[in-house]
């Protein structure tokens, strides 16, 4: 078993990095790979840089050059859920592209043919992450998440793919991860700690709680990668 960490900023991976031991840096295709041990198991970490396209290209990497077989991600979330509060935990159960759009030929937003609107992340693995919420008496919000290549800070756009998505939250890789992963048969698991409401206050909370929320998030992970057993 060999486990890809990802992130999509250097601020959610090195919580991860400060904690893994042997590690082994390595360039390719213009971004850094780490590789390295933690509670004996191997991983590979690396942050893509942000949005669908960065995202897609270092999932497909961990997968095919660093030979992971299973992916985790970790990082942050704008909130849609009301009941998601800045540092709340939320897993997805299904990942959707916002922004994706050919409505005009009939078909639903999130949509293209022989896609899906919303792909499915590996149910073990949330499993596992529910049994550590519940060790640890960790609030674990389970939903959809909306990605898309756009930082939201706007009422209007929030509500919008709160109902047309039926999202709990929303960033800009998840969905992309989802669909390299299901292409390609890997499990899958996607993490994020809120970091802002995805309103007006968006950029100034982002900036705020982005490193608090990514470690919360980071470590989460690691107690992951700690107990998956298969
Ligand atoms: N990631 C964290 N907050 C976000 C937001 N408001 N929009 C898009 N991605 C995000």
């Amino acid at each position: 078993m060999k486990i890809a960490i990802m992130g999509a900023m250097p601020e959610e991976i090195e919580p991860l990095l400060s904690r893994v031991e042997n590690v082994r840096k390595s360039e390719y295709a213009a971004n850094t790979y780490y590789e390295a041990q933690y509670k004996g198991k191997e991983v590979v970490i690396a942050y893509s840089k942000i949005g669908k396209v960065f995202a897609a290209i270092t999932a497909t990497i961990l997968i095919e050059k660093f030979g992971c077989d299973r992916l985790l991600f970790s990082g942050v979330a704008g909130a849609i859920d009301p009941d998601l509060e800045i540092g709340d935990l939320i897993i997805a159960d299904g990942l959707c592209q916002h922004d994706l759009d050919i409505t005009a030929f009939g078909h639903p937003h999130g949509y293209v043919p022989e896609g899906e609107v919303c792909i499915t992340s590996d149910v073990y693995l949330r499993d596992v992450a529910k049994k550590i919420a519940a060790q640890k008496g960790l609030p674990l919000k389970e939903g959809v998440i909306a990605t898309g290549d756009q930082f939201v800070a706007n009422h209007e756009k929030k509500s919008w793919i709160a109902e047309i998505f039926n999202a709990h939250a929303l960033e800009m890789e998840g969905a992309s991860v989802a669909v390299v992963c299901n292409a390609l048969n890997i499990p899958f698991f996607i993490l994020r700690a809120i970091s802002d409401s995805a309103d007006m206050d968006a950029g100034f909370d982002f900036d705020t709680f982005l490193e608090s929320s990514a470690k919360v998030s980071a470590d989460f992970i690691l107690d992951m990668v700690e107990a998956i057993e298969h």
